[in-house]
């Protein structure tokens, strides 16, 4: 199985190489956790290092707001975004009933989507796809088993593309998906935490059902950086 190099700095090492090219990843963690960071970290990587091209469907945020928080990092998306490398699609506005003024636009709805990232794939040749996040797209739907089609569908055209993708998700409450979607996840989940000690955010990182791991599960503590996130060997303290 080809690999691609994640961009986490540390977690290729853990992961026997990186994330298995043109499957599905899930990344699910409690707000705050590192969720989205980690996706565009993972875009980010594949086009300055990998030469390849990436797309963020924001349906949590504003693109402006994802643009905004991307300047604390030491990560140019700008001119990224100009030359078409990477494409940012706005599902937020058409979630919140305003109108937008971005390039590319989706509703929260999973063959509008598709048909928009099949579009943009063929243009640009897109090779990695977050999509922030599928609970709104999950919310969305009217049952466990429509999510879990849905879902499914999504990651089968996206594999058919050859794209690695990145699905985040969500936590409440410890529950890695309260869909059920991560069953379907037979790649790989990756569960970020954190919690506060003496006001410090300790956070780790849990590597669950990743092929080509040795282990079920790994913990691994992990700091966030102006280089994006971190990922330490179990020796090293926290952040
Ligand atoms: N330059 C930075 N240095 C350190 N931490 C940062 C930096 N930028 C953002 N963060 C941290 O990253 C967190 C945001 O993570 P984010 O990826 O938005 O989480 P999620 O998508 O899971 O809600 C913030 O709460 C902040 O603590
Ligand atoms: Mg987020």
């Amino acid at each position: 199985m080809e690999l691609v190099e994640s961009g986490i700095i540390g977690l290729d090492r853990i992961l026997g190489g990186g994330f298995p090219k043109g499957r599905t990843l899930l990344v699910a963690g409690p707000a705050g956790s590192g969720k989205s960071t980690f996706g565009i970290q993972f875009l980010y990587h594949g086009i300055v290092s990998g030469g390849e091209s990436g797309i963020f469907v924001s349906f949590d945020e504003h693109p402006e707001h994802v643009r905004e928080e991307i300047r604390n990092f030491k990560w140019d998306l700008s001119s990224l975004e100009k030359d078409n490398l990477l494409v940012l699609i706005d599902g937020f506005s058409p979630r919140a009933g305003v109108s937008s003024e971005e390039r590319y636009i989706t509703p929260v709805d999973v063959d509008e989507l598709i048909t928009l990232l099949v579009e943009i794939i063929d243009k640009t040749s897109a090779e990695r796809v977050v999509i922030d996040s599928i609970t709104a797209l999950a919310l969305s739907m009217a049952s466990e088993q429509q999510i879990r089609r849905q879902i499914l569908k999504l990651s089968a055209v996206m594999s058919s593309l050859e794209c690695t993708t990145i699905l985040t998700s969500e936590m409440r409450g410890g529950e890695v998906s309260r869909f059920g979607v991560e069953e379907f996840m037979s790649q790989g989940v990756i569960v970020l935490n954190y919690e506060y000690h003496n006001n410090v955010a300790k956070r780790s990182l849990n590597i669950r059902k990743m092929r080509g791991l040795k282990h079920e599960m790994i913990e691994r503590p992990f700091s966030i950086t102006q280089n994006g996130i971190i990922v330490h060997s179990e020796e090293q303290f926290y952040h």
